[in-house]
């Protein structure tokens, strides 16, 4: 029985509670919402990530900390193996033609490769796409390249089937040239495949060098570039801001290619690609630009998330030097101007050149993602205070809450990722948060880990935790599910709100369950009392795993002396809970009700126990103590 006191007013709900939040994770970007239908179009997705070596063993990508590129979510997923492309020029295969890469003469300082490509009379290289070039009758669909010819030449630019039948194809004559060209062609397509192809063929022989290619369709979002039935998903969550560009990507694996904003802005085949924290390379063609765009054209507020001169793994201490974190607070000041100044300022006049005079909404700026520690308060404080100083009409947001009270910060960002149990005790978790700190962003909360698939019970059990969530809408003022994509044919991790492959999409539980929730907001919250016989529910208690870590690197785990794989690596403190074990994250300790305990002997009573034979989920534990150090 739900007791309802209408006149009982505790305050006005938050407008925006419900947000997105957008991370090229899974081909979300490239892939997915950037709707590039030409997979490696610069050819650069077979170079080394930068600031990494190969270990060819493990194909693997090792950054310079010993930590792959790549984290291993889950399980059966091939991510590991997917991180060193399998052919030499990822997406590109010749018929009676034969090309080599080239990592000199390339379009401009920003392209690392080209493509030198030799036809036989008759031959061809195609392309196909993010698995498939999505080839739909009665579609347009727009082809350019940029290429320079050793001679005058004729090509056909053919949208094709999976066996290699024109679905529709259009000509080109290319001029004999020291230098690259642009060429354009329309393609209308007069079949349906969506495992086609996009192929290249010359009328005889001849000799090019490709320096980038692009195929997309014409019927975007809004004429805006993105893709439709995805933009589409977006707006049916009824949400009210989008947080972008991430997430891990922000931080990246160093600081080579952590994510700057000056890479993401201007013309596509100028914008350099970079390697992701997510397995591949991205085209960076979703910018800075057209994720504001996004923003404005689904009516949501954007959220930007800059890099605060720490790396994802520098998240376990040493962020990037004075002089390196210095260029990021550039970068993300620059990126305020481009999108806040007005055409008189430098990064403002940059925007109109692009094709935009007013200035875009920007509501929010977080500062770092996930970073935590002495040495991201010190950079937080830098930036917030510069970033303040410029633009003092954005709320800017921190990481985590175990420092908050001690930062200057508008709103803090806490993220959960946990079992369907954590969520369900876990629903009066803000009843007592204090009310003189600052707001709370829940930034990223999803039901996963080991094998979590998306169901009914997780979205029951996330939404149960936002009704509570609601019910403290006065301090925690923004939520967002994570990660928000999927391309089924590229998963990195799981589950994700939407998931699609290149012409279809669906919505898991938590995303219909979200909509709802978005859909049907109240104004006012007001006092509530319930009667319930159900008792609470039971924690079935964590399992866990020995191992030895080296690095960041998980080895040799084992249970009872057994090697066994680890899936999922956690953080914390180990706490009774009847007769089972709980796992108690820092910023959750004032939840716990059992007594903690030193991890490792707790940890060795657990094992003892045989407790974690129940559950088939395996994790590796550690303490936050050893952690640190
Ligand atoms: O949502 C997936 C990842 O989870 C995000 O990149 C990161 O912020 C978090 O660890």
């Amino acid at each position: 029985t739900i007791h309802i006191h209408t006149e009982k007013v505790k305050f006005p709900t938050a407008p925006e509670f419900y947000g997105l939040f957008f991370e090229d994770i899974n081909h979300a970007a490239d892939g997915g919402l950037y709707p590039e239908m030409i997979r490696n179009r610069a050819f650069e997705d077979s170079l080394l990530p930068e600031g990494c070596t190969t270990d060819p063993d493990q194909r693997i990508f090792v950054t310079e900390y010993g930590w792959p590129g790549a984290f291993n979510h889950g399980e059966g997923m091939d991510e590991w193996a997917a991180a060193v492309p399998d052919t030499e020029i990822p997406g590109w295969y010749a018929q009676d033609a034969s090309f080599s890469l080239l990592t000199e003469g390339t379009l401009n300082p920003n392209r690392k490769a080209a493509l030198r490509t030799t036809f036989a009379p008759g031959g061809k290289i195609y392309n196909i796409g993010y698995f498939g070039v999505p080839v739909k009758e009665g579609e347009e669909y727009h082809f350019y390249f940029f290429v320079q010819s050793d001679a005058a030449a004729g090509l056909t630019v053919a949208l094709e089937s999976e066996e290699g039948v024109s679905l529709g194809s259009s000509r080109l004559t290319l001029q004999k040239s020291g230098g690259y060209l642009r060429y354009d062609c329309d393609l209308t397509a007069c079949g349906t495949d969506f495992k086609g192809r996009i192929s290249i063929s010359c009328d005889g022989a001849c000799t090019v060098t490709l320096g980038f290619t692009s195929l997309m369709p014409k019927k975007t979002f809004k004429g805006h570039g993105l893709r439709e039935d995805l933009a589409m998903a977006l707006k049916n969550t009824h949400a009210k801001f989008i947080r972008f560009p991430g997430g891990c990507v922000v931080e990246g694996i160093n600081e080579q290619n952590s994510l700057r904003f000056s890479r993401t802005i201007g013309p596509v085949w100028e914008r350099p690609s970079a390697q992701l924290m997510w397995h591949y390379r991205t085209t960076n063609g979703l910018g800075f630009h057209e994720y504001l765009q996004l923003c404005e054209d689904l009516e949501m507020e954007a959220m930007y998330v800059c890099n605060c001169g720490m790396s994802c793994q520098a998240r376990h201490g040493g962020g990037f030097s004075e002089e390196t974190t210095r260029e990021y607070l550039e970068e993300a000041l620059h990126a305020l101007e481009y999108a806040l100044g007005s055409e008189d300022t430098p990064y403002g006049s940059l925007r109109a050149q692009y094709g935009r005079k007013e200035p875009f909404r920007l509501k929010y700026v977080e500062i770092g993602n996930e970073n935590f520690g002495p040495e991201y308060n010190e950079r937080y404080e830098l930036f917030y205070h510069a970033l303040k100083a410029a633009f003092p009409q954005v709320i800017y947001i921190s990481n985590g809450h175990t420092e908050r009270e001690k930062l200057p910060t508008d709103f803090a960002d806490e993220h959960y990722y946990d079992a369907p149990e954590f969520f369900l005790e876990n629903v009066d978790l803000f009843d007592d948060y204090d009310r003189s700190g600052p707001k709370i962003f829940l930034g990223e909360y999803a039901v996963n880990g080991g094998n979590t698939i998306a169901s009914m019970e997780c979205a029951l059990a996330e939404s149960a935790f936002l009704l509570g969530a609601e019910k403290n809408q006065d301090i925690v003022r923004l939520t967002a599910y994570a990660p928000l994509f999927q391309n089924s044919d590229y998963t990195a991790w799981k589950p994700n709100m939407i998931v699609f492959d290149n012409h279809q999409v669906y919505g898991i539980p938590s995303y219909h369950a979200v909509s709802l929730l978005g859909k049907y907001r109240g104004d006012e919250v007001v006092e509530t009392e319930t009667e319930s016989e159900a008792k609470p529910p039971v924690y079935k208690g964590i399992p866990g795993i020995m191992c030895e870590k080296e690095g960041l690197l998980f080895k040799n785990a084992r249970i009872n002396g057994q090697p066994v794989e680890v899936s999922k690596c956690i953080y914390g403190e180990i706490e009774e809970a009847g007769d089972a074990w709980r796992m108690v994250f820092g910023n959750r300790k004032h939840h716990c009700t059992g007594k903690s305990r030193e991890w490792n002997e707790a940890f060795e009573e657990f094992i003892g126990s045989g407790s974690f034979h129940e559950n088939p989920v395996i994790w590796a534990v550690f303490g936050t103590d050893e952690l640190e150090e």
